[in-house]
């Protein structure tokens, strides 16, 4: 007999990824660049609407869409950048830590590059006002599929204040995402179209 019964759903998550990673990692360094520069005026804009001064980002890795170019505007501007950390003894937690020009970063155990742990740089997750966060793939919705950790989906439904907002390549855009309970959807979706 034929098994015609679907993947289970980590399943079908897992596969989604793997395509939309691949995806992600296609992309040319041109069509990369041009779409760290097409996120800006539309993140600018969301900024300025909530007057946020304490904003969460994060490095590019694997082919996400780089905010680097934004931060770097953001500072000129005067407003406070900060980058997640793996919490070192509360396992899938994340604390946010001052980025700067001094600041000292090191590869953490997945491979993405994190400040230095200095509590003296740490900022109470209470005081975030926004939050930009990667994503391997997103719908029309504001769903988000991310990497697997479940890091952000934490932090969300901990910091129920934070204004969240996905950045994404236009290739991770899809109609739908196969779901979970826990999943914490987006506020905004700020997408970089690729030139
Ligand atoms: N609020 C939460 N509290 C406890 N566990 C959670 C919470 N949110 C997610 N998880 C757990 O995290 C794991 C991974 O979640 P999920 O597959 O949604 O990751 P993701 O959203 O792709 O990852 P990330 O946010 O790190 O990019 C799941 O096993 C899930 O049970
Ligand atoms: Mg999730």
């Amino acid at each position: 007999m034929n098994d015609i019964s679907p993947l289970p759903l980590c399943e079908q998550r897992n596969q989604l990824r793997k395509q939309m990673r691949a995806k992600r990692q296609a992309l040319t360094l041109d069509e990369q660049r041009f779409a760290a520069q097409n996120i800006i005026p539309k993140s600018l804009e969301l900024i300025e609407h909530y007057a946020a001064q304490h904003l969460a980002f994060y490095l590019p890795f694997n082919g996400e869409i780089s905010p680097l170019p934004l931060i770097e505007k953001l500072r000129s501007i005067g407003k406070k950048i900060y980058l997640p950390v793996l919490h070192p003894f509360s396992s899938h937690q994340l604390l946010f830590l001052r980025f700067d020009d001094k600041s000292d970063l090191s590869s953490n155990r997945f491979g993405i590059l994190e400040p230095k742990l200095d509590v003296r740089k740490v900022l109470p997750i209470s005081e975030l006002e926004m939050i930009f966060v990667p994503l391997v793939a997103c719908d029309t919705q504001g769903n988000r599929l991310g990497m697997g950790g479940g890091f952000y989906d934490r932090t969300l439904s901990q910091a129920k204040h934070l204004i969240s907002v996905g950045l994404a390549h236009q290739c991770q855009q899809l109609e739908c995402l196969p779901l979970e309970s826990w999943d914490e959807p987006l506020d905004y979706i700020v997408i970089g179209n690729s030139i």
